[in-house]
């Protein structure tokens, strides 16, 4: 149950300034935003509502930041990642419990999401000291070829709502590591996440300039500025395709580096020698975190003929018993979706999906508030919304196939490639699938693939670049080669 004290904000993190060359700062304007939690619509916060003139005065202050933080040796930069790392699991319940009151995550997958973020800082303390360069035969006798990897400058972070924390530090811990200063935008909906951490990286002791977050609810003109100014050398985005297509195109006027993390639409493929309790444990793993609101997250599941019932028997039995309620809650499994925007979304998908021929199995209605009934529709076909936009909600649209060159064909037929699963005990039919699936990620009899020690990324219309990994620094680098003469 959910107690009074549970419900109140939580204090001692709370911030609602941005963070701006080492100072709390409101915005000039003095405008504010309200923060409102998804699962009651209560507002929990008014947060200082920045603009373009803010977010240059934080850029100026990155800048004038760098040479001094690109200087440290990497051991001084690694300690102060650790000693972050350890702010961060200290004040664990208290982060976890704004998450949950600003996104809607349910509790468990909050404190997950800490542990998660909190990972990337760790990851990339000791990845700061490994960032080696290489030398090179020479080409003649009277030179020396050797590369070295240096800081790319001030980088600019937007994060999206569904993981306050670890997309913020998936992308700042290896920019830090690397000696970049960073500027982070996070989203609207869940500034207080991005605010608490930025607490703690102050207490971590980052240099005033070298680590700011800028709060705002006018997206476009902030974005525009980071993208424009040619002091942010580098911007680092997670979210929609259709804004990573935007920023990319603002990012031509000075040919800022860029990565992008953006929209999937992941195919989860049961064939029939798969084990079909582990395929139902990988689906609901998949399918229902965060509520569906994964970019990761499972969007339509193909079965094969001869399993079909049997998996769609087993996966009801899971989802039925699935909690809804309010993440503060800890019996709940499934929380409220983002805002009414999120909502409609689920709504027209499963609309028509069932205009189109679909049947509901289970669920398929909205709840009061922000709810949405956890729900699985089964004679799901490719024509309809559902096969070709990622529904961001708890809805598992079943395809039905019997051949598995088709099934490698439907699942390929999108523009989106992030995260794919299969279930199969054949290990031939292991190696064939995994490699003719067109994806950044492949799970293989496994539903739960993001860990900071693995890239993590997408091909085609799912994004440039990987995060995390021994790869996850290279984004934030520059190879310089140098090549002494007259030896
Ligand atoms: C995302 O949804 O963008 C990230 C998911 C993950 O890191 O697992």
């Amino acid at each position: 149950m959910i107690t009074s004290e549970d419900r109140m904000v939580p204090n001692s993190l709370i911030r609602t300034q941005g963070y701006v060359n080492g100072k709390w700062v409101s915005a000039a304007s003095g405008a504010t935003f309200d923060v409102t939690n998804p699962a009651t619509g209560e507002v929990i916060a008014s947060v200082t509502d920045m603009d373009q003139s803010d977010v240059r005065q934080a850029i100026e202050a990155a800048h004038a930041a760098w040479p001094a933080f690109r200087d440290l040796t990497a051991k001084e930069r690694s300690s102060m990642l650790k000693k972050w790392f350890a702010l961060i699991l200290e004040n664990k319940d208290e982060l976890a419990r704004l998450m949950t009151m600003e996104c809607g995550k349910v509790i468990t997958e909050s404190r997950g999401e800490v542990d998660y973020g909190a990972s990337f800082i760790e990851w990339f303390a000791e990845e700061a000291r490994r960032t080696y360069g290489d030398v090179i035969p020479a080409n003649t006798r009277d030179k020396r070829l050797v590369t070295i990897k240096q800081s790319i400058g001030v980088v600019a972070t937007i994060t999206p709502w569904n993981f306050p924390l670890a997309m913020i530090t998936r992308k700042v811990g290896p920019a830090l590591a690397a000696g970049c200063p960073v500027i982070v935008k996070p989203p609207s909906e869940t500034p207080l996440t991005a605010l608490a951490v930025s607490e703690l990286a102050e207490k971590a002791g980052f240099p005033p300039g070298v680590y700011n977050t800028i709060t705002t609810s006018k997206n476009a003109e902030v974005g525009l500025e980071l993208c424009e100014n040619s002091k942010v050398r580098k911007l680092s985005f997670t979210g929609s395709t259709a804004t990573g297509k935007l920023l990319m195109k603002q990012c031509a006027s000075n040919l800022k580096k860029i990565s992008l993390e953006l929209g999937g639409n992941a195919p989860f493929i049961v064939f029939e020698d798969a084990d079909l309790d582990a395929a139902v444990k990988g689906a609901m793993a998949s399918k229902f975190r965060n509520s569906g609101q994964t970019c990761v997250c499972v969007n339509r599941l193909y079965v094969h003929d001869a399993v079909y019932n049997a998996f769609v028997e087993k996966l009801s039995k899971a989802v039925g018993a699935l909690q809804v309620g309010n993440g503060l809650d800890a019996q709940s499994q499934i929380g409220p979706l983002i805002n009414e925007k999120g909502l409609d979304k689920v709504k027209r998908h499963v609309a028509d999906a069932l205009a189109k021929g679909a049947h509901v199995h289970m669920g398929g209605h909205e709840l009061e508030g922000l709810f949405f009934q956890p729900t699985i529709l089964t004679d799901a076909t490719a024509d309809m919304i559902i096969a070709q936009d990622e529904v961001f909600g708890p809805v598992a649209p079943i395809f039905r196939f019997t051949d598995e060159q088709e099934v490698i064909r439907q699942a390929n037929d999108t523009p989106y490639g992030l995260a794919s699963y299969f279930y199969s005990k054949d290990i031939n039919r292991c190696w064939r699938v995994a490699e003719a699936l067109d994806y950044g990620m492949v799970g293989i009899n496994e539903g739960m693939i993001s860990t900071e020690v693995a890239p993590f990324g997408g091909v085609k219309e799912s994004g440039i670049g990987r995060e995390g990994s021994k790869y996850g620094m290279d984004y934030f680098t520059e190879i310089k080669y140098m090549c002494f003469g007259g030896m």
